[in-house]
């Protein structure tokens, strides 16, 4: 079972903020809290309008993490408001379980306050002690450096690059950079 218990995290000049795993009853929050993040989705390959998961479909993917042993959904709360998440999956083969794929957001008017950082920490060393986990991946826009300074402040390393993966618009391409971190290692 993959879940975390639920933690506060105290914020200088904010409000507390609690940080624990998704459950079923979060589905419909989370589907607003995602296309919330994604209206400004220079950073995405998914746009807003593009994200269409049903209630039943998100409580299933909620479901599938917190039961799965390589699998987990964060997501950190503000009083009842999401204000940020954070997934991971690993892979469903025996030979590519203890890797995983990582995404991560923080709602607008909540970054640049560590609240990304503290989230990342929490899932590497939920990765650290988990017995199947060896490696944390993710994707990230080359032209993303807010998320890629967090990612170098975290000890990520670079690992590929996917020239012109993503199309912006006739003229404009950008590169998917490829990241991870052995969790296994000091
Ligand atoms: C990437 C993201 C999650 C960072 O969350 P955050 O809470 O703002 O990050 P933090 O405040 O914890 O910052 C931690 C570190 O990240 C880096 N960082 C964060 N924002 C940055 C920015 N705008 N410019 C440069 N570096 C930045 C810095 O190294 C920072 O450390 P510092 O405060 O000591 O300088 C947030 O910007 C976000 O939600 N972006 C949209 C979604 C996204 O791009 N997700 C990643 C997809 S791969």
């Amino acid at each position: 079972l993959a879940v975390i218990p639920a933690q506060t995290i105290k914020f200088d000049s904010f409000k507390d903020v609690v940080v624990r795993s998704a459950q079923s009853e979060d589905a419909g929050a989370i589907i607003e809290y995602t296309k919330m993040v994604l209206v400004d989705s220079d950073w995405s390959c998914t746009q807003s309008h593009e994200f269409d998961l049903t209630t039943e479909q998100e409580v299933e993917w909620i479901e599938d993490h917190r039961n799965s042993p390589g699998k987990l959904v964060i997501i950190a709360l503000s009083g009842s408001d999401i204000v940020g998440l954070v997934d991971f999956a690993n892979g469903s083969r025996e030979r590519n379980r203890h890797v995983g794929v990582l995404g991560i957001s923080v709602r607008k008017d909540w970054r640049r306050l560590g609240l990304g950082e503290v989230m990342l920490q929490i899932l590497l060393d939920w990765a650290k002690v988990n017995p199947i986990i060896e490696k944390v991946t993710l994707a990230v826009f080359c032209t993303n450096k807010p998320a890629i300074g967090l990612y170098q402040k975290m000890g990520f390393s670079e690992e590929g690059r996917r020239i012109g993966e993503f199309k912006l618009s006739q003229e404009k391409y950008v590169d998917d950079l490829l990241l991870y971190i052995n969790t296994k290692q000091a």
